[in-house]
């Protein structure tokens, strides 16, 4: 679990909005030139289910007629669980990227917006009881399992948690294997799930594009049945297995018609179901 910094009156008094829905930049960790993951204040105000949601942003440069300046919005994970005191983003740089340009040089103490209404699918209400859950992912859509993968009902609700991560290179890989490193000392989840908790996780990170130890798109490696020999599992089905997807969009498409096909049906709030589909951000 991440130590909480108490608020005394010094980070209250930084936290002290000057934009609208300002919210104070607390710490930040750069993993590649394209990765980096930040934390900050949480509105008192904002309740959220773990996998959803929120727009955050920066102020935009002026208007070159006007002078007027508007906010930078987009969608992000929240990559923190419900019950954390602060909130946590994993966001990709993209050198021309509007937002990512600018937000990857925010430092401590900096503001960032955020509009406080969270949404989203990949939440555990749009799923029906099952016995395993997989968590598919790639690249930064990893954000919001590293929310489900620190809400103790995950491992409630579960027997078994399998996380897939497909990345291009081996260095994006670094900020969900820390993450789930950190969980066999997590203290809240070891006292309120049970010691040895994370016995029920079962990791499988993948590499296209640089040399690992396990090499290829996870979705390859499933349809040769090669994952789930690593795994040691079943392919999907639809009495045991649930599955949320967060990734690329030809990622997510390719999952949602092998799912189809496992004869798994797509859930939302409304009508849960066996999986569930969200795009990971892209500037
Ligand atoms: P690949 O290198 O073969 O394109 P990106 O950074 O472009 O969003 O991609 C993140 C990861 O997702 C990469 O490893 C990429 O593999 C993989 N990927 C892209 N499209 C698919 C797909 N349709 N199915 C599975 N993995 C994909």
């Amino acid at each position: 679990m991440t130590e909480q910094t108490p608020v005394n009156e010094t980070t209250a008094v930084k936290a002290t909005p000057t934009l609208p829905d300002a919210q104070t930049v607390t710490e930040i960790e750069h993993y590649t030139d394209r990765l980096f993951r930040f934390r900050c204040t949480r509105p008192a105000s904002l309740r959220f289910r773990s996998g959803e949601f929120v727009m955050i942003g920066l102020m935009g440069d002026p208007h070159p007629e006007t002078g007027k300046r508007k906010p930078l919005l987009r969608a992000y994970s929240i990559a923190s669980p419900s019950w954390d005191e602060e909130l946590e983003f994993y966001s990709i740089k993209v050198q021309d990227g509007p937002l990512t340009s600018k937000l990857q040089h925010i430092q401590p103490g900096d503001e960032i917006i955020l509009r406080p209404k969270p949404v989203g699918t990949l939440v555990h209400d749009a799923l029906l009881p099952g016995k395993r859950i997989w968590f598919f992912a790639t690249g930064t859509g990893f954000a919001p399992f590293a929310s489900l993968l620190r809400e103790p009902q995950t491992y409630e609700d579960y027997d078994e948690v399998i996380i897939t991560h497909t990345c291009r290179e081996v260095g994006e890989l670094t900020y969900g294997r820390d993450l789930i490193e950190s969980l066999k000392t997590d203290e809240l989840l070891n006292e309120v799930i049970g010691e040895g908790f994370w016995k029920k996780i079962k990791y499988y990170p993948t590499t296209t594009r640089e040399e690992s130890p396990k090499m290829g798109r996870i979705t390859d490696l499933m349809k040769s049945g090669e994952a789930f020999k690593d795994l040691g599992v079943e392919p999907l089905n639809p009495e045991s297995d649930r599955a949320m997807i967060c990734g690329n969009l030809a990622f997510n498409l390719e999952l949602k018609e092998m799912f189809e096909e496992y004869g798994l049906e797509e859930g939302a709030n409304s009508k849960p179901a066996h999986y569930v589909v969200e795009k990971a951000f892209l500037d």
